[in-house]
């Protein structure tokens, strides 16, 4: 069977452009957030409150702070966001495994017929899709059908953009919705026109504010950290049955199988979509204890930076803040060459690199024997690759 996904027939009826935001659950969102925010330069573009009235019949007494925050790199109203974990908890219930502490894994695509299409083809094939409609703040649209061992995947399309101004949208402007809209819907042009001949004030929202000093200089210009997050991703999982979860992005999402190893006995597959060599790894859970992660589903979420000069200024940066850096063995990660772990308050790790290889129509990846070989200590200067800052591009100033 095949769909008109605009003029293309595919097997399905969206398509994945790229992994658009993902986010963690954690124990303390004031500590998570001086790491994300203080120490990676993450902008904050909106708070959310899981406690009432946006939740309510559910007792949050016990749970601390029900407080989470969006962030962003780039112009995506968010790309990234911390969520507080006991609460969030306290509203899954039994829904999710206990210690999962991923709160979804959003992937974009192209329009609100393959969002919603999308969404009536995953229910069609028996997925569970507990949210629908948009998302806000953000005011995305989207489906969120559930993957393998309860993680949240998201389908998304129309995510709000924030300019100069830093501002993001007023909440009475967000317009929600819980339920698929009424196809064609009209353009945020002709909404936000609408909200302002309603009277509200369109410069009300939040705005990203910096107190830090920009002393450092990132390749001829002054910023808070000696690097810039310019994208986001691969997600790594531990996953405990493959058979499941690897037929499950694959020929369910579509994300093509770009490479797979074996490592230590254990197959990994790595899956992209686009041309980045792979946006999602995926790793049996045995591997967890040999790589010494503690935490449960994710191996890593990635944070490229701008270059391998930053990359190797944020490494003695974070050291020297007092971070936890770790190395995973060179095999572990194909398509990435030099790479660092940088653990997070809660022990979650995040890959910070600079190079990701990039896979043309052949569909083919570079040949193991002709990367990049990293070795002990990390040269000042590399021999470029073919594909040297090929791929999604970071767009506007670095700060
Ligand atoms: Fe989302």
């Amino acid at each position: 069977m095949s769909f008109n996904v605009g003029g293309v027939l595919l097997p399905r009826p969206f398509k994945i452009r790229r992994l658009g935001h993902f986010g963690f659950n954690v124990a303390d969102v004031d500590v998570a957030m001086a790491f994300y925010a203080g120490l990676l330069g993450l902008k904050v573009s909106d708070d959310i409150d899981f406690g009432p009235p946006r939740n309510i019949g559910f007792d949050f007494s016990d749970v601390g702070s029900t407080i989470g925050y969006f962030l962003r790199h780039a112009g995506d109203h968010h790309s990234f966001a911390i969520f507080p974990r006991k609460a969030m908890d306290r509203l899954v219930g039994d829904a999710v495994p206990d210690a999962m502490t991923i709160n979804q894994l959003s992937w974009q695509i192209g329009t609100m017929d393959e969002v919603f299409q999308g969404n009536d083809w995953l229910v069609e094939r028996g997925y569970a899709v507990p949210r629908i409609g948009r998302d806000t703040p953000g005011s995305n649209w989207h489906t969120y059908p559930v993957g393998p061992a309860g993680v949240l995947n998201e389908l998304y399309c129309g995510m709000e953009q924030i300019g100069w101004q830093e501002r993001s949208k007023p909440a009475q402007i967000w317009h929600s919705y819980s339920e698929v809209p009424q196809l064609p819907h009209i353009s945020e042009y002709e909404e936000l026109k609408l909200d302002g001949a309603s009277g509200h004030d369109l410069s009300a929202g939040w705005r990203n504010t910096d107190e830090r000093e920009a002393v450092y200089e990132v390749e001829g210009l002054m910023l808070p950290q000696p690097f810039r997050v310019v994208k986001v991703g691969p997600v790594r999982l531990f996953v405990d049955d493959m058979e499941e979860a690897l037929p499950f992005y694959r020929d369910t999402l579509g994300l093509t199988v770009t490479e797979s190893v074996d490592w230590s006995g254990h197959s990994c597959h790595f899956l992209r979509t686009n041309t980045e060599h792979h946006s999602l790894a995926l790793y049996p859970v045995a591997l967890r204890e040999e790589l010494a992660i503690t935490t449960r589903d994710c191996l890593s979420f990635g944070f490229q930076l701008g270059s391998y000069t930053q990359l190797r200024n944020a490494v003695r940066y974070l050291e020297k803040a007092g971070c936890t850096i770790k190395y995973l063995p060179q095999e572990l990660t194909p398509g990435i060459d030099y790479s660092a772990l940088v653990m997070d308050p809660d022990g979650h790790a995040l890959q910070l690199y600079h190079y990701m290889e990039q896979i043309g129509w052949d569909g083919k990846p570079r040949p193991a024997s002709q990367r990049r070989q990293v070795t002990g200590s990390w040269p000042e200067t590399l021999e470029a690759q073919s594909d040297e800052y090929g791929g999604e591009i970071f767009q506007g100033p670095l700060g």
